[in-house]
């Protein structure tokens, strides 16, 4: 197995260039997104071997409703089908599930998968495997500050007693670490709303790598890169 000096306690992926793939191909961009699950798979197992505790991945945005209908129904079967078949490898693999996002404008019987796998996975030790669905980072961050100021409303919390912590715990994120390293595919260097508060000091990797072709080699790559970097969160 890749040997590694330091592993990254939490990896985010951008999961992007699909449709450049099938694009590359003259397939229809649904052919990239059905390749880019292969990629899902993958990816979640190495990270899960090498030792990462925490993988988020962002599957669907609050922006990506503005797509094509048959490709937001084609996005939504697939991850159907994900949420379906993926439940025998996520327990043999020990790893929880959890999601990011507003869940409750997807498709029911997806909502219900989620949360079967979300209870079912409850005791998975080895690592978490968090998808960002219908996630964006500013309604993240707008919603959060919903939740502090109807505290102080209500008396529960006065103002001078808001620090950073309290942002952290009223987003999505609350139970988890920030992440110490996103990756983005397909050679685009955009944050695109996500995690925005979360990624203060996390490093970034770009791979001109698309998606779908994102596999283990890829991933060691990213990791060996990270190796390298030293973080000094703003001191010396
Ligand atoms: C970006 O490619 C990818 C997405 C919008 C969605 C990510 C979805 C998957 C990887 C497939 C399924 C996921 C799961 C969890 C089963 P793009 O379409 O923006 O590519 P382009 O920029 O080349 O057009």
């Amino acid at each position: 197995m890749e040997k590694f000096k330091k592993i990254p306690e939490h990896i985010a992926i951008i999961m992007d260039g699909n449709g450049r793939w099938a694009k590359k191909r003259n397939l229809p961009r649904i052919f990239g997104h059905r390749e880019g699950a292969k990629s899902v798979k993958e990816i979640t197992k190495a990270c899960a071997e090498i030792g990462v505790k925490y993988l988020t991945l962002f599957a669907f945005s609050t922006e990506n409703w503005k797509r094509p209908d048959n490709e937001i129904k084609f996005l939504m079967n697939l991850l159907n089908d994900y949420l379906k078949k993926e439940e025998k490898t996520l327990l043999n693999n020990n790893i929880k599930f959890d999601t990011i996002g507003d869940i409750s404008k997807l498709p029911e019987k997806i909502q219900k998968k989620i949360n079967r796998l979300k209870k079912i996975t409850k005791n998975c030790k080895r690592m978490t495997l968090i998808l960002a669905l219908n996630y964006g980072a500013r309604n993240e961050i707008t919603n959060a500050v919903k939740k502090i100021s109807s505290l102080v409303k209500k008396g529960e919390l006065k103002i001078s007693e808001i620090d950073e912590s309290t942002i952290s715990k009223n987003l999505y994120t609350a139970k988890y670490p920030d992440p110490d390293l996103l990756i983005r595919t397909s050679g685009e260097v955009r944050v695109s709303n996500f995690l925005l508060w979360q990624i203060a000091y996390t490093e970034l990797y770009i791979s001109k790598v698309l998606w779908p072709d994102f596999r283990k080699k890829e991933l060691y790559k990213a990791i060996h890169e990270y190796e390298k970097r030293e973080r000094r969160y703003g001191g010396l």
